[in-house]
């Protein structure tokens, strides 16, 4: 497998993410400010869909992290991995966020199958994996010059 092929799916998933989640965001706001609290078929299928589309991320990000990745690997031997905050935010920050952030989203969306209406708890849930994924986006890399 050739890592350019492996960045650039990672680069057309991430905008199916952005596209899912702006979808998850307003039924989650619908839901959350709609009078019966009940879980629609919107939010269900944009969660599914948002989570299915990161653990995706998750294996393509962690094969090309650990196997293809040249920047990765020169960033380690040069010993500058925490060091310089471009590395650090690619190879460290990133992965590691998203991949919490993939968690959350996997519980999440066992909780909208499973039940009829919001809780708090999962609201909560929500509020800390959406701004931990849009803080660890690489808006720059992706949209920048
Ligand atoms: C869940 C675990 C994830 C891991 C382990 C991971 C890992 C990585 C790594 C290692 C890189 C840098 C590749 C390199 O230049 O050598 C990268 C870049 C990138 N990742 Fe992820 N990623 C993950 C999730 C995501 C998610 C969920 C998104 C989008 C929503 C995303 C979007 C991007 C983008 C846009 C880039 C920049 C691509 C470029 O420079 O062309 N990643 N990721």
């Amino acid at each position: 497998m050739d890592f350019n092929l492996m960045l650039n799916a990672h680069r057309g998933f991430a905008y199916l993410i952005l596209l899912t989640t702006a979808i998850f965001i307003v039924a989650l706001l619908l839901t959350m400010f709609g009078y019966s609290g009940k879980i629609t078929k919107l939010l269900r299928k944009s969660t599914l869909f948002t989570m299915i589309f990161f653990h995706v991320q998750a294996l393509i990000g962690l094969i090309m992290l650990f196997f293809f990745s040249p920047g990765f690997k020169a960033a380690k031997e040069a010993g500058i991995l925490m060091k310089d905050a471009v590395s650090r935010n690619t190879y460290v920050e990133h992965p590691t966020a998203m991949v919490i952030a993939a968690v959350l989203l996997t519980i999440l969306n066992k909780k909208f199958k499973t039940s009829d209406k919001l809780q708090m708890g999962w609201v909560i849930m929500a509020v800390i994996a959406l701004p931990l994924m849009l803080w660890a986006f690489q808006w720059s890399r992706l949209f920048g010059a």
